[in-house]
């Protein structure tokens, strides 16, 4: 297959900042997706509706001219946010979630929840209103092998929480193993999870080819091959559980290059076209569009976008850096050869 037209995607995991780094890694966003849930981890967090609001307000204004790009608003859930909170959420219509990050878990993460007894009251709200939960899934403990986070979070909190508030609709954000994907295949309904390229296309090794690879380095951190692998079965099923969700999360090339490297890989550059690469691996292209652009939509019970973005079998280099305000980003496969690229997408702008 050397074209593929899928309808318009939608990317359920994003980071886009503020200020000058809003404005530069949005309209790569904005030139392949329709929507994308924003996650809320600024400094300070997103924590209420009205921040959300206001940060929405910025996004848009961040936009291209004549660029469609809707931003979904998700709230940071704190030790102390107040169950009223998700009723405000609710009522905003704007507002789709709540992220658990557990404190210390990931970037910007020191305001999140110190243990999850704490938030019952809001989860309960959340079930009653059926807001979202999206969970980053790994345990802090630091006598927890890195590795092994993931997999004790399933255990040690995520069924738990399942099991206690059965109407909740929770996804499992940025799975990483064989163990979480097996887990979310099992659940009861009302349970999902998003993927990203790196976890599709790359295991642990790559954090180490020929020395330290300090842009392979996100949190959940890149596991095993069989891991990878257990991923792209999952999406290659075309299980409506498993959808988009790319977690790019861009810093500044010195903040990565550093003695204490930042987590977090920015792919917003070439994502669909990185998705496509996995599928055409597990000889899944024809699943592509339900995890992209359906599958979430229908989680998070919003319409399907209009229209489609054409992919081509068409090789583009990736550069070695873009700008990000006064400094510089480096992309996911800088310098090198993208097998896939975009000859339409159903923004206004074309890209390259
Ligand atoms: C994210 C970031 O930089 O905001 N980093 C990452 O490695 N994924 C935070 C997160 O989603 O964990
Ligand atoms: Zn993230």
């Amino acid at each position: 297959m050397s074209t593929l037209t899928i309808r318009r995607p939608d990317d359920w995991h994003l980071h886009l900042r503020d200020g000058a780094a809003l404005h530069a890694v949005l309209p790569f966003t904005a030139a392949q997706f329709a929507r994308a849930i924003v996650m809320p981890n600024l400094k300070p967090p997103v924590a209420t509706t009205a921040q959300a609001l206001a940060y929405r307000q910025r996004i848009l204004e961040a936009l291209p001219g004549g660029v469609r790009f809707e931003p979904l608003m998700t709230l940071y859930l704190t030790d102390r946010t107040d169950p009223a909170e998700v009723d405000r959420a609710k009522a905003s219509r704007l507002v789709h979630g709540f992220k658990l990050y557990p404190a210390g878990a990931t970037t910007h993460s020191d305001a999140g929840v110190t243990d999850i007894g704490k938030v019952g009251a809001v989860l309960a709200r959340m079930a009653e209103l059926g807001v979202i939960l999206q969970v980053h899934g790994e345990v802090t403990d630091p006598a927890v092998d890195v590795f092994d986070r993931e997999a004790r979070f399933i255990g040690e909190v995520l069924v738990p929480v399942v099991e206690k508030f059965p109407q909740l609709r929770v996804v499992f954000e940025h799975i990483t193993t064989r163990l979480a994907a097996e887990f979310v295949r099992r659940a009861r309904p009302g349970v999902a999870a998003t993927i990203t390229p790196q976890h599709l296309l790359m295991n642990r090794n790559a954090l180490f080819t020929g020395g330290i690879r300090p842009h392979h380095y996100c949190l959940p951190v890149l596991k095993t091959e069989p891991d990878r692998c257990a991923l792209l079965e999952a999406v290659a099923s075309g299980n409506p559980r498993f959808f988009l969700g790319t977690d790019s999360a861009p810093h500044a090339r010195h903040t990565k290059e550093a003695a204490c490297g930042c987590a977090g890989i920015f792919s917003a550059h070439a994502a669909i076209e990185l998705y496509a690469e996995a599928f055409e691996a597990a000889g899944a292209l024809g699943k592509l569009q339900g995890f992209a652009s359906e599958h979430g939509a229908t989680f998070y019970g919003l319409p399907y976008n209009e229209g489609t973005i054409t992919l081509t079998k068409e090789s583009w280099d990736v550069p070695a850096t873009y700008r990000f305000g006064s400094e510089e980003l480096v992309p996911l496969r800088a310098g090198e050869r993208m097998p896939w690229r975009i000859a339409q997408s159903g923004n206004t702008n074309e890209r390259r």
